[in-house]
Parts: C-alpha cells; structure tokens; sequence
C-alpha cells in the first residue's frame, strides 16, 4: 500500500504535517498552546458538530501551495479543511482578534452576566473568552430573550437564557441515547432548546449534556448551588459499571462526594476511556453514586495551572503548553522591569519578616531607614 500523502499547514509560523481531511483546528490542536482556537460548538466527539457559533475564526493567508491567493474572509476553522501548503494566522492576525471579539460580544447579547450565581462559573468557556476579550460589560440597552421555565426532570436544569445554541445536547442526545428527547423548537431569536411537551430528559446517557454544555444553560441539578468548583477537589475514580466505562471525576469537600462528571481533556472535552471509546458516563454512575464508598479513588486529577479549579491546590497541576516562543521565532524579551524606572513595591522589602499584609507604609518605612 503506498504511504499516504500528508500536507503542510503553517499556523501562527509553526509548521505541522497532518492527513488530508484534517480541519485547521484540529491541525492547531496537534500544534496545542495558544495557536489552537477556541471552540464553543465544535465537539470532536460529536458527529456534525461545529460551524455555528464562529469563534473559531482564523484568517487563511495562503489558500495551498497550488493556488496561493489568500481567502477574501475569515473562515470557521473547526468546517475548512486543510490543504497542502496552506498559510492560517489566528493569534498573529488582528482581523481574527477583532472578529473573535466581536462574536464573544454578539454571543453575550443575549447571555445574562450571572456568573456570580451560575453553576458553571469557573469552567464557562464563555466566561473565559468574556475576559480573554475585555467583553465582561455590554452595550446592549435592550431587553434580552427570556423564556418560560422548561423543567427537564430530576436530573437536569435548564436556563435557556444563557444558551448559546451551539446544538451540542442536541447531538449528544440524538448519538448516545436511544430517543431523543429534546431539541431546539423555533426559529431566530425563538430558538430554544425545549422537549416541547414538557417531559422529563431521563434516557440512560443524557446526563452528558452537562459536561458538554460550554456555557451554564445545562447543569446538574444534584449539585446545584452546593459549591463553587474551585473550592472543590476533583480527584479521579473509577468502579464496575455494566453500562459505561465507570471511570469519572469526583469533586470532594473533604469527604463528601458533590458532583460526578465524566474525565475532561485539554480542551474541556470528554477524554478517551481506558477501556477504548470516549469516556462518556451513565446517569447512574452520575447521579447515583455519591458515597466514596461507591468509588476506587485513583488520587487527584490534573488541573491546568490557568485554571481558576487550581487555587489551592498543589497536586495534580499541569503546566500549560507554550507555544509562544516557536509563534514570534525567538524567545520572548523582558522588555521593562518595573523597578528600573520606578520605585514602587521595592523588592529588596522582605516580606515574610513583617508582620500581618504588606501595605503602602511598609515600603516607606523600609525606605526612611535606609
Ligand atoms: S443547552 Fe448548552 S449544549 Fe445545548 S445548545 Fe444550548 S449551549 Fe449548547
Ligand atoms: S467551533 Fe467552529 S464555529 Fe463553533
């Protein structure tokens, strides 16, 4: 059989070689750091995901090798396919950070700003990207979309209005559970996610639409306003489930077990399961089982430093992989220490010898003694 042909995409100056049908953002994703471009609807585990939310948006500056005239618009990385020679700028290009900006601005028109009381605060790619952007206020003076509360049963809470309409519950529905029992009803700004009849979401596997919600329209209701994430500890544990591959993610205060999901990858997808196929999990292993006792526990997950679940903790960190380096061709400059032209915060104050929080009269009193 002969060697299958690979082609050369340039991402942000760096170099990969992938299979032909490879998207860019999954090429990027091979590449990983900050090159890759965020995702809201693109699921790889999801089969047709992708293509509705645009904040994957990447400029190509080389269409291929054969055909080098540059693409006249931005182009959803997560639905174009690379070619071989292919030239795609994302964190090099200012085109992409402005149009980026402004569809996290257009997806937060009508998504409330109610991090403060919403489940999903500190693992909201939406929160996320509002910061990343500089777009955690809004100049919308409009109403925004409500809607009648949906009750989906025991298991799930629905808050339509910070549906982002990515259709990835929908898909998950549709590939993991044997009826779909809900979808999205209307059109334009009507669109909802709905079971129309008001019924409640309960098939064996729908509990994964939790975890791959990216905003907080979908969240478990047996862990609702029990914690923030960040003041639990997610450790990873498995048992022997007759219908899923058992293996998950508790997240503890101190003994008690609050939430089970299923193990996250870099890029806040369901990972790969040991036992081969992706680690979905069922809704009794999710909803069913929070004792320790019902778990072997494998000992505390990894958490990427940047993450605001790592505070506190000190096991189980992951170094976040740089790229910037290969991105610019050199090593970054330290381009100003601020102690060279001011004198604020002088480093030479020792800090562990006084006593209590350090204040402005700390530093002045350090300076009057020399
Ligand atoms: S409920 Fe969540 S997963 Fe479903 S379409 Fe809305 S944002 Fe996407
Ligand atoms: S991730 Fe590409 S359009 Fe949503």
């Amino acid at each position: 059989m002969s060697e299958q042909q690979l082609f050369k995409v340039t991402i942000d100056n760096i170099t990969v070689e992938v299979a032909p049908g490879t998207t860019v953002l999954e090429a990027a994703r091979m590449i990983g750091g900050d090159v890759t471009p965020p995702a809201m609807c693109f699921y790889s585990k999801l089969k047709g995901s992708g293509g509705k939310c645009r904040t994957c948006l990447v400029e190509v500056s080389k269409g291929s090798e054969k055909d080098p005239r540059p693409m006249p618009k931005l182009m959803a990385s997560c639905r174009t396919a690379v070619m071989d020679g292919m030239e795609v700028k994302n964190i090099t290009s200012d085109r992409v950070k402005d149009a980026r900006a402004g569809v996290v601005e257009f997806l937060l028109i009508n998504h409330p700003l109610d991090c403060p009381i919403c489940d999903q605060a500190g693992e909201c790619h939406l929160q996320d990207l509002g910061y990343e952007h500089g777009k955690e206020g809004t100049r919308y003076e409009f109403n925004r979309r409500t809607f009648e509360k949906h009750d989906l049963g025991p298991y799930i809470q629905l808050h339509m209005t910070r549906c982002i309409l990515c259709y990835r519950c929908v898909y998950v529905a549709d590939q993991l559970t044997e009826n779909r029992g809900h979808g999205i009803l209307d059109r334009g700004d009507h669109a909802q996610i709905a079971t129309y009849i008001e019924k409640a979401l309960t098939s064996d596997f729908i509990g994964n639409v939790i975890d791959v919600c990216p905003v907080g329209a979908l969240t478990d209701k047996t862990f609702r306003f029990k914690n923030r994430v960040w003041f639990t500890k997610p450790v990873d544990a498995h048992r022997d489930c007759d219908k899923c591959c058992g293996e998950v993610q508790l997240w503890m205060r101190g003994e008690e077990v609050l939430r089970v999901t299923a193990r996250k990858d870099q890029w806040g997808e369901v990972k790969e399961s040991s036992k081969g196929g992706t680690g979905w999990i069922c809704n009794e292993c999710r909803f069913e089982k929070k004792k320790t006792a019902d778990w072997v526990v494998e000992g505390p997950s990894m958490v990427n430093r940047h993450s605001v679940i790592s505070q506190g903790h000190y096991l189980g960190m992951q170094q976040p992989h740089e790229t910037i380096a290969k991105v610019m061709g050199r090593a970054p400059r330290l381009l100003m220490d601020i102690h060279e032209v001011s004198e604020v915060n002088d480093p030479s104050v020792d800090l562990s010898a006084i006593e209590g929080p350090a204040t402005g009269a700390t530093f002045k009193k350090e300076k009057s003694k020399s």
